[in-house]
């Protein structure tokens, strides 16, 4: 982050950082650079830096520059997925023999990336609970060089303390990786606690809006940065232009977004554990949450994520989904539009089997920012 934007509130670097007036037109918002490559004023003569819009585009420096000034980051690099992202962060920091230690409640494509690809390259994995700093310190070997942790969690809204994961990584000469997507920077700043890098799926709270895939890598340290940004170039899955200023553009409301889905995803928490047709419900703002202390200890709020469990196994469940007319059955999370999913058929279905695998009852919510009523109203009648 620049030392202009270091002291200013979160809402003003995500308005301003990275985003200053274009220096020709004076537009307020960064151009759309749909470009792919720039006139040299005589060979290697480049006039603003930018030579091919793979190694680096105007609208996508601007996005991340800004993502480095919302988690306080030294540099932020933007990809066309958070898949793209992921992999090009395990084969920037991974060789064959390496080890990595990934959680036992994980997106299920960043478990299919570690489990169906990465292990075709030699790089080892194992599973621990990382909610427990002892389980973590259990799994670490000698040739562990990763630790990833996803917090809140998808999709059980598990919580790992990111300050003892950290330390045990330090402790073990590992790097520790944080994916911040379900908190997105707003909520939670995993570098400030010690993470060494900041993975999103910009496609979800990032963004923001349902219209645009990305994801993005953030680190604190210059060096590290430029590691990643070589592979980024020398692998190519690069944000395109267009991509880049949606994301900006919602990046722009995240702060209000967020109080919004975390307000709304409260009250959607209390009505289900109320409910008889409901086991159990799965959100850290809840004080019988197990991650609970550790939640409000390091982040803002507690999001928009619900998870439960419906009474009648896998058929009730499936049943809600169906039933839902506001809520929109389909993948995927963090717009502003709420959502309904049967994680156990649909985002996870690539971890059955695995010691991944979610529970068949299992319903996941992205709590929007529509009228709270409406959004309870919808959810009693689709529980029947
Ligand atoms: C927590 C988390 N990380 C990473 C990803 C992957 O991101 P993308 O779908 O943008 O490739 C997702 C996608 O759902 C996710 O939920």
């Amino acid at each position: 982050m620049s030392d202009q934007h270091a002291h200013q509130g979160f809402e003003t670097r995500a308005i301003h950082a990275g985003q200053e007036a274009d220096p020709l037109t004076g537009a307020v918002v960064p151009p759309i650079y749909q470009v792919s490559t720039y006139k040299q004023d005589g060979v290697g003569g480049l006039r603003g830096g930018y030579e091919y819009s793979r190694s680096a585009n105007p609208t996508r420096t601007a996005l991340e520059q800004n993502l480095a000034a919302l988690e306080g980051g030294r540099r932020g690099l933007a990809f066309a997925s958070g898949l793209a992202a992921e992999d090009c962060l395990l084969r920037a920091l991974l060789v064959p023999g390496d080890h990595v230690v990934i959680p036992n409640d994980a997106y299920g494509g960043t478990f299919r990336l570690f489990a169906k690809v990465a292990e075709r390259w030699g790089v080892r994995w194992s599973v621990a609970d990382t909610s427990d700093a002892a389980a973590v310190r259990a799994a670490l070997t000698p040739e562990t060089k990763i630790i990833w942790v996803e917090t809140p969690s998808n999709p059980l809204l598990g919580i790992t303390d990111i300050a003892a994961v950290a330390d045990a990584a330090r402790g073990a000469g590992a790097r520790l990786v944080v994916d911040n997507t379900f908190a997105s920077p707003y909520l939670q700043q995993p570098l400030a606690l010690g993470a060494d890098i900041v993975v999103h799926s910009t496609t979800k709270y990032v963004g923001g809006h349902s219209d645009v895939v990305g994801g993005a890598l953030v680190v604190g340290d210059d060096a590290l940065g430029d590691e990643l940004a070589f592979h980024q170039n020398a692998m190519g899955a690069v944000a395109g232009p267009f991509d880049a200023w949606l994301t900006l553009r919602g990046i722009k409301t995240l702060a209000v977004r967020m109080d919004r889905h975390s307000a709304n995803a409260a009250r959607v928490a209390e009505l289900l554990t109320a409910h008889p047709k409901v086991n159990r419900v799965y959100y850290p703002g809840l004080p019988g949450h197990p991650g609970h202390e550790t939640a409000a200890k390091q982040m803002r709020s507690f999001g928009g994520m619900v998870s439960f469990r419906v009474a009648g196994g896998e058929q009730a469940a499936v049943e809600v989904c169906d039933q839902a007319r506001l809520f929109t059955l389909g993948e995927s999370l963090g717009g502003v539009e709420s959502l309904i999913e049967h994680p156990g058929r649909m985002t996870h279905a690539s971890v059955a089997g695995s010691a991944l695998e979610v529970p068949a009852d299992l319903v996941r919510l992205s709590v929007g920012i529509e009228a709270v009523d409406d959004l309870l109203a919808d959810l009693a009648q689709a529980l029947g």
